[in-house]
C-alpha cells in the first residue's frame, strides 16, 4: 500500500515515525504539545499526533529569543509546528517504552499554529474521566491514542470486509435513509414530510426490503456499509444508530451464504492477526437453548445447563414437582469455585434470577470442607438427591443454582446466572469463539401484543417441511435462518428469504398483518415476488459489535466516533433539540 503519510501537509515526519536511523535528518513535525517541562534552561515537550509521541528539545542557543519564549509558555494542547534535527538521546535518557524513545528532535524553529484553553480532562490513555464528559468533548477524547486505535481498527475492519466482498463480485449499493417502516422488532424513528402533510418517512431499521428489491432487480450480489436506526432501549451493545455490513445474494442456499461469510471472516481475522479455526461450528438453535439457555452462547467456558426435569418429576420439593407438572422444566448450573460462598452472597444472586423472570432461586452449596448447605436438600429423598448430585457432577467447592419454571424462563434465568457467575468467578474467557446458531423457529408468541411474531423477520423462508404448519401450528415451524455469534454476542443474523408471493402473504397474515396492510405496507414486496424474484438470501453483520469485540472494549460506544448516551442524546451537539415554531408549522406538526 502506498504510504501517504507526510504528503500534502505541513510536516515531513509524523510524531510516531522517527527512529535511530533518522539521526541527523532535518524534519518538520506538527502536533499537540502534550507534556511540557523545563529542565535547567532547556524546554522538553512531548509532541503528539495520531501516530505517536516525539520528544522535542528547545535550546535557547538553537532558536530565536521569541521562539524560546513561546516554548517557555506552551500550554497543554497548543498546536505546534516544529522544525529541527533528529538526534540520539543521551546516555540514560533512552525511553524503551516509547517507539521513538531512542531519539529526540532538537528544535531549530518553532511556531504556534493554534493555542488551547486548559482542556477539561487530560488527553491520555487510562483516564478515569466519566463518559458523559468524554462525550461532551468527544474531539478531545478522540485525540487519545487508545481512541484513535479504535477508530483506525474500525476502518481496517470495514476495508477488509469491503475488499473481500468486492473480489467476490458484490456491488456496493446505497439504499434510502428516508424510507418506509421495515419490521425488525424495534420502534421506528420517523421524519415528517413537508410536501406530504401528515405523512412520515421511517428511518430504516435495516435495508432489508431494499436489498430484497435489489435481488428482484437482478443485482445478484449486493453489500452496503449501512446505517440503521432503531428506537429501542439502549445497552452497551446497542445504539440508536449503528452500522451493518449488509449483504444479499441471489440463487443461493443457506450453506452458500454461510460459506461466503466464513471466507470473508477468515480474511478479516487474518488481516487483524487473530487465529481462529474454520469452518465454524454450526449449532442448532434448540441445542444452544438447551445447553446455554440462550441463542448467542459464549462457548469459551462450560457451566452448561443441566436438565433435571425427569429426575425431580413428582419429587418431594413442591416448587420443582409443580413446575414439571405444569409442563415446565427444572435445570441447574454448577458454579465451580463458589461452594464456600456465604448464604448472604448466594441469596443476592436471586436478584439476577428475579430480574430475568424467576419466582425464586433454589441452591445447594458444597463447601470445600465437605459440608452441604441448602434450604432445599431436606425435601428430597436420598435417591433423588443422589441423582441430582450425579447429574450436576457436584463436588466439594461447587454451588448449584436451580431454575424451575417454563422452558423459556428457566433458559433466560440460568443463562443470565451463568454469565454473572463467570464474571464473578473470573472464569477464563480468553481469545475469541465464533460459531453459527442455525434453524431458528420461524415464529414466537408475543404475550404483550397477544399475537405471533417472526423470530427473525417475516421475510424468512419457512422450512419446506413445515410450510403446511404456518396457519395451525406456527410455533412448530422452523426457518432457514442463521446467526453468527462471537464471544456471547450476536454479531450478525440472516436467512434465506421467501421468494414465493403466496408464502409471503401467509407468513405476514400469521404475524397479524391485515389484508389491507398486506397491500398498503408490503404490496411492493409481494408484487416483486410475483414478478420473477429469484431465490435469495443474505446476512447483516453488526460492524460496531464486531469492532468492539476485536478491540476488546466493553461497549460499542468506544468504537463509534460520535456515539449517543443511554438516553439517545449527544452531549457534544445537544441533539436531539427543539425546533422553531415555524419549522413545526412547515411540516404540519404541533407539540402536545
Ligand atoms: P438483525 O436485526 O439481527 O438483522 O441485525 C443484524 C446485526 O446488527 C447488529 N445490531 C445492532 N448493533 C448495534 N446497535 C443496535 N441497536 C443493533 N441492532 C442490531 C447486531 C445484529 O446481529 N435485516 C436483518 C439481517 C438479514 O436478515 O440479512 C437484520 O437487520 O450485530
Ligand atoms: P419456597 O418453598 O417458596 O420458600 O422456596 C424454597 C426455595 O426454592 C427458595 O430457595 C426459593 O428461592 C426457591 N424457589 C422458589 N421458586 C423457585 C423457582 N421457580 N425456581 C427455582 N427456585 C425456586
Amino acid at each position: 500500500m502506498t504510504d501517504f503519510k507526510n504528503t500534502y501537509c505541513m510536516h515531513t515526519a509524523t510524531c510516531g515515525q522517527l527512529r535511530k536511523e533518522d539521526v541527523d535528518r532535518q524534519v518538520v513535525l506538527t502536533g499537540w504539545a502534550w507534556h511540557n517541562r523545563d529542565h535547567g534552561g532547556l524546554i522538553f515537550c512531548d509532541l503528539r499526533d495520531r501516530e505517536g509521541y516525539t520528544q522535542v528539545v528547545v535550546d535557547p542557543d538553537c532558536v530565536t529569543a521569541d521562539e524560546f519564549s513561546i516554548a517557555e509558555h506552551l500550554g497543554r494542547e497548543f498546536v505546534l509546528q516544529v522544525e529541527g534535527k533528529v538526534r540520539a538521546r543521551g546516555e540514560g535518557m533512552v525511553n524503551p517504552n516509547m517507539p521513538t524513545g531512542e531519539i529526540e528532535v532538537l528544535a531549530t524553529a518553532l511556531k504556534v499554529l493554534n493555542t488551547s484553553v486548559t482542556p477539561p480532562f487530560s488527553i491520555e490513555d487510562g483516564i478515569e474521566t466519566d463518559e458523559t464528559t468524554r462525550m461532551k468533548w468527544r474531539y478531545l477524547d478522540l485525540r487519545r491514542p487508545e481512541m484513535y486505535a479504535n477508530i483506525k481498527l474500525r476502518h481496517v475492519v470495514a476495508q477488509s470486509l469491503r475488499n473481500s466482498l468486492n473480489k467476490r463480485g458484490f456491488l456496493e449499493v446505497e439504499t434510502p435513509i428516508l424510507a418506509n417502516s421495515t419490521p425488525e422488532g424495534a420502534r421506528d424513528y420517523i421524519v415528517p414530510s413537508r410536501p406530504n402533510p401528515g405523512k412520515f418517512y421511517a428511518l430504516p431499521q435495516s435495508p432489508q426490503q431494499f436489498k430484497q428489491m435489489l435481488m428482484a432487480g437482478g443485482i445478484e450480489r449486493y453489500y452496503q456499509v449501512a446505517r440503521c436506526f432503531r428506537d429501542e432501549d439502549l445497552r452497551a451493545d446497542r445504539q440508536p444508530e449503528f452500522t451493518q455490513i449488509d449483504i444479499e445474494m441471489s440463487f443461493v442456499r443457506g450453506d452458500d451464504v454461510i460459506d461466503m461469510m466464513e471466507d470473508v471472516m477468515r480474511e478479516l481475522l487474518e488481516t487483524v492477526g487473530i487465529d481462529h479455526p474454520f469452518p465454524l461450528q454450526r449449532m442448532q438453535y434448540r441445542e444452544a437453548m438447551d445447553r446455554f439457555g440462550c441463542d448467542r452462547p459464549d462457548v469459551r467456558f462450560g457451566m452448561e445447563l443441566v436438565d433435571l426435569t425427569e429426575i425431580v418429576r413428582g419429587c418431594g420439593f413442591g416448587v420443582f414437582a409443580k413446575a414439571v407438572d405444569a409442563g415446565g422444566v427444572v435445570k441447574c448450573i454448577n458454579c465451580k469455585g463458589a461452594g464456600d460462598w456465604s448464604r448472604g452472597e448466594v441469596e443476592k444472586l436471586a436478584k439476577v434470577a428475579e430480574e430475568n423472570g424467576a419466582k425464586g432461586m433454589a441452591w445447594i452449596a458444597f463447601t470445600t470442607d465437605g459440608k452441604e448447605k441448602s434450604p432445599i436438600i431436606k425435601f428430597f429423598d436420598d435417591e433423588t438427591y443422589a441423582a441430582i448430585k450425579e447429574a450436576a457432577d457436584a463436588q466439594p467447592g461447587d454451588l448449584l443454582l436451580f431454575g424451575a419454571d417454563t422452558y423459556e424462563t428457566v433458559s433466560a434465568v440460568l443463562s443470565a446466572l451463568r454469565l454473572t457467575m463467570a464474571e464473578r468467578l473470573n472464569v477464563p474467557r480468553e481469545g475469541h469463539a465464533l460459531l453459527w446458531v442455525v434453524n431458528f423457529p420461524m415464529f414466537r408468541y408475543d404475550e404483550e401484543q397477544g399475537k405471533y411474531a417472526a423470530e427473525h423477520h417475516p421475510f424468512t423462508h419457512v422450512l419446506d417441511e413445515d410450510l403446511d404448519k404456518i396457519e395451525d401450528a406456527p410455533l412448530e415451524c422452523g426457518s432457514y435462518s442463521y446467526d453468527i455469534v462471537m464471544d456471547g454476542f450476536e454479531l450478525g443474523g440472516g436467512s434465506i428469504r421467501i421468494h414465493n408471493a403466496e408464502e409471503q402473504k401467509r407468513v405476514l397474515r400469521r404475524c397479524g398483518v391485515s389484508e389491507e396492510d398486506l397491500e398498503a405496507k408490503f404490496g411492493h414486496l409481494i408484487h416483486a415476488l410475483e414478478l420473477g424474484t429469484p431465490p435469495h438470501g443474505g446476512i447483516a453483520l453488526g460492524l460496531d459489535r464486531l469492532v468492539m469485540l476485536l478491540a476488546g472494549k466493553p461497549s460499542i460506544r468506544d468504537v463509534i466516533a460520535f456515539p449517543k448516551t443511554s438516553s439517545a442524546s449527544d452531549p457534544m451537539t445537544g441533539a436531539p433539540n427543539q425546533v422553531t415554531g415555524r419549522q413545526l408549522k412547515e411540516v404540519n406538526l404541533r407539540i402536545l
